[in-house]
Formats: structure tokens, C-alpha cells, sequence
């Protein structure tokens, strides 16, 4: 019985040693994986080199903040480790102790405000999310400023509260943070001017908050690119500089790039003299013709008996392939008037002569003799009147009619050359090389060939 009892005791304590020993080599196993000698002030890019090994750590800050001591710990309690090497790939979860820092309480022109040292943080560049002391947390929205070389700048303004948190981007550029409910006289402006040299610089500032009455603002840049006399700022120099601008009260500042280029230099274009060139203008069998071109205005007429029996064969033909590039696009053109021998056009102009008197029908009406209708090589297309101006037809027409050999021979604002208001309508067929020299050059028919349209009474 003893015997027997003392075995079981054997057995059981057989079975402790066991238990203790794999209890033992557990620890042992969990330990050796963990404890990795991790230094929690190595904080650049979160990466630890351990045993040859790299270990990636993703940080969560946690903060809260003690009100009665106003101690606010970032508590550091998931460090995410992915543990990289040849053969070992694994992720686990390190617990971390919490770090704990005073809140210092800003006193920034009396007001209250969270004031973070950022060499405390140990999270560098990202995201901070921070638990707002209860006089901030009061307030649904809270302004961020970033501190450098004791000058405050505006990084965040109305960051919303949500439950009792605010979270804002933080980086390296700022030496500490400040955070205030009470819009400080500050200046928001973030651009970049690109001046030249002799430039006078004007930055647009806007105050915040928009009733500061801190508006008084001095100017400072180090690189002597720029010169500053008091609030006047003339670049000087070729170069990338700071312009700060500070208010002078509150000592808020923002910071403005100035990138400042050499003057380009403007080349003062000689205006072209354009050399007109002279053409002959000749008389045969009392027609005038500059050239092959035949030539009908109010200085140069055509004989009574002139009649080439209608429009010309060369002036039909090129209408039919205007007509049907036109119909393409979508654009129906027809002849309204063609061809008119010297008595048509007497009658015509004698009837304008009497409704309108002789002054205002030689504005827009050829006396018999003078008209290109007479010469076979002009017409007028769907619609003689100014209600045809600025219609589709006519913008087709205008943009096309050169392709095809024609001239908009009354031309707008060219009355002084050719004699005639702009007629949209009426078209001289010139070949297709003239027509389109005389419509490239801007030109009316008379100003391109040097001639006058002008009755001789
Ligand atoms: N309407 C043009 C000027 C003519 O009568 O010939
Ligand atoms: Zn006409």
C-alpha cells in the first residue's frame, strides 16, 4: 500500500517536472522570440536591425491624457513587427512599455493650448493622432499650428474634434506643435511666385481669423534674392528663396517660395514694312486686266456692250464643286443672282437710286457699267441681304470659298478699298492660286493689286 502510494506521488511529481520543464521551454521559446533588444528610442524609419535580422515595426500612438496631472502618455502598446530574413517569416505582436510626458501647456499670447514637443513623439512622419485635453476637447474644432524657430505657422485650421481625438499629419519641418481653439492673428497663404528680376512682389494674405485685427505684417528673407523696404519687395536677384511673413504682434508667420528668373528679354519686333508690289494694270478692248485678271470696280468699268452671255464656264464649274464639298458638309448653296448684263444692272441701281437716293445706293449698289455681275465671274450665293451675314451658309462660305477659286469680294470693314459695304454673299471667281493669296493675305482685291474703286463723276 505505502508502495503504492508512494509511486502515484512519483508519478505525480514525475509529471510536475515534466510540466515544468515544457512549461519551461515554452517561456524559454517565447522569450527567445521576443526578446529582440529593441531600443525605443531607435525611432528612424521604424526599422531595427536585431540579431541580423530586420525587424518592420508599424507603431500605433496611442495618447490620453491625465487630467488631474495633465500628464499625457503616448502609450506605445502594439508594436507590429514583421521579422524578415532568409528563412524566417513571421509576424508578432510586442508589447511595449507606455511612455509617459508632461503636457506642456502652451501660453501663446494667453491662450491655452496643447503644446507637443515633437523630438517626445516617437512616431516621426505620419498621422498623429492625439487625445485633446478637456479645455480643447470642448470645442468641435481646434486649429494645428507648426512650430519653427519659435515662429508659429499654420498647418491645419479647423480640424474637426471627434470624440475627443484630433488627428493631423505631422513632419520633420516643425521643431514642436501647438494646438489652440482660439484662432491666433495669423496669416495663411501657401504659394509659390515665380517673379522675374525687377519684379515688385505682392503676396495675397489672408488673415486668419478674418476679423484679426492684428494685421500689421513684416517681411524677412535671408538670401538677399529679394529686396525688402518695408512693405515693398522688388526681386534682385536670380534665385529660389523664403519670404516670411510674420505678423508682427502675434509672431505667426508663414513662409512663401519665391522662385525669381532673369528677365526674359522682350525682342522688340520691328513692325514689317510690307513692300507693296505694283502691277500693271492694262486696258484691252476697253476691258482692264491686271494680268489674266479681268478687273471691275468703281474706277475701272466695263464696256456698255461687255456680255459673255451669262456666268463663265470656269465660274460654273468651280460653284458645282464648291456646291457639292458644301452639301458634305452639311451646307445647301444656290446661286441668287448671276450673271446681269449692263441694262439689268441700270435698272436695278436706278430703283435703289430712287428708293434710297444715289449716295446710299452707291454703297452697295454697282452703277450700270461698274458691276462685276456684268463680267460673267461674280454672283451672288442664297441670299443678298444682311440677314445672310454671319448665317452658316455664310460662314461656310467665307472659311471655303477660296478652296474652290472664289474671293468674298466685299469683304468686312473694307468699304475704304473696295467702294462696297460687306456683302457675304457676293463672290468673284479668280482662279484658285489668287483667290487664295488675296483671302490669306487679309486683303481686299483692291489693296492686294494697289488699285482705287472710286467713281471719276
Ligand atoms: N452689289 C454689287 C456691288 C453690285 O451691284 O455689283
Ligand atoms: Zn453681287
Amino acid at each position: 500500500m505505502k508502495k503504492r502510494k508512494r509511486l502515484r506521488i512519483d508519478r505525480i511529481l514525475y509529471c510536475l517536472i515534466i510540466l515544468i520543464i515544457i512549461i519551461y521551454l515554452i517561456k524559454l521559446g517565447i522569450t527567445s522570440l521576443i526578446n529582440f533588444n529593441i531600443d525605443k528610442s531607435v525611432r528612424k524609419d521604424n526599422l531595427i536591425k536585431t540579431n541580423s535580422k530586420e525587424l518592420n515595426i508599424w507603431t500605433k500612438t496611442i495618447n490620453y491624457i491625465n487630467e488631474k496631472t495633465d500628464e499625457m502618455t503616448i502609450k506605445k502598446s502594439n508594436y507590429y513587427v514583421t521579422l524578415n530574413s532568409n528563412v524566417v517569416k513571421n509576424h508578432l505582436s510586442l508589447k511595449i512599455d507606455s511612455y509617459t510626458t508632461k503636457i506642456n501647456e502652451g501660453k501663446f499670447k494667453k491662450q491655452k493650448g496643447l503644446y507637443i514637443k515633437n523630438n517626445e513623439l516617437l512616431e516621426k512622419t505620419s498621422r498623429l493622432k492625439i487625445k485633446l485635453p478637456y479645455y480643447l476637447r470642448k470645442h468641435e474644432e481646434v486649429d494645428v499650428y507648426g512650430i519653427k524657430k519659435g515662429k508659429y505657422y499654420l498647418i491645419k485650421n479647423k480640424v474637426k474634434v471627434k470624440d475627443k481625438y484630433i488627428t493631423f499629419d505631422i513632419n520633420d519641418e516643425y521643431e514642436d506643435y501647438f494646438i489652440t481653439y482660439i484662432p491666433l492673428d495669423g496669416i495663411n497663404t501657401n504659394q509659390t511666385l515665380k517673379v522675374e528680376i525687377g519684379d515688385e512682389i505682392r503676396p495675397s494674405l489672408i488673415f486668419l481669423p478674418s476679423n484679426a485685427t492684428n494685421k500689421s505684417i513684416n517681411y524677412s528673407e535671408s538670401k538677399k534674392i529679394l529686396k525688402i523696404k518695408g512693405s515693398m519687395i522688388t526681386a534682385v536677384k536670380k534665385g529660389t528663396t523664403i519670404l516670411t511673413i510674420t505678423n508682427k504682434k502675434s509672431n505667426i508667420s508663414t513662409d512663401i517660395k519665391v522662385i525669381v528668373k532673369s528677365k526674359k528679354k522682350v525682342k522688340v519686333e520691328e513692325p514689317k514694312v510690307e513692300e507693296q508690289k505694283t502691277y500693271e494694270i492694262e486696258n484691252r478692248d476697253g476691258v482692264y486686266y491686271i494680268g489674266d485678271t479681268l478687273i471691275v470696280n468703281k474706277t475701272y468699268p466695263l464696256p456698255k456692250d461687255f456680255n459673255p452671255g451669262g456666268l463663265t464656264d470656269e465660274f460654273m464649274n468651280a460653284f458645282y464643286e464648291m456646291q457639292a464639298a458644301a452639301e458634305l458638309d452639311g451646307i445647301e448653296l444656290w446661286i441668287q443672282s448671276g450673271f446681269r448684263d449692263y441694262d439689268t444692272q441700270e435698272i436695278i441701281y436706278n430703283n435703289y437710286v430712287h428708293d434710297d437716293g444715289k449716295e446710299a445706293a452707291d454703297t452697295y449698289s454697282a452703277r450700270p457699267g461698274y458691276s462685276e455681275h456684268q463680267s460673267g465671274l461674280a454672283a451672288d450665293i442664297n441670299s443678298p441681304y444682311d440677314s445672310f451675314n454671319g448665317t452658316k451658309e455664310a460662314e461656310w462660305l467665307k472659311n471655303n470659298c477660296y478652296k474652290y477659286g472664289f474671293i468674298i469680294r466685299f469683304p468686312e470693314g473694307k468699304q475704304d478699298s473696295t467702294g462696297y459695304n460687306y456683302e457675304s454673299w457676293h463672290v468673284r471667281f479668280l482662279g484658285k492660286d489668287l483667290a487664295e493669296e488675296i483671302t490669306m493675305s487679309g486683303k481686299s482685291l483692291e489693296e492686294f493689286f494697289g488699285i482705287t474703286s472710286v467713281y471719276g463723276e
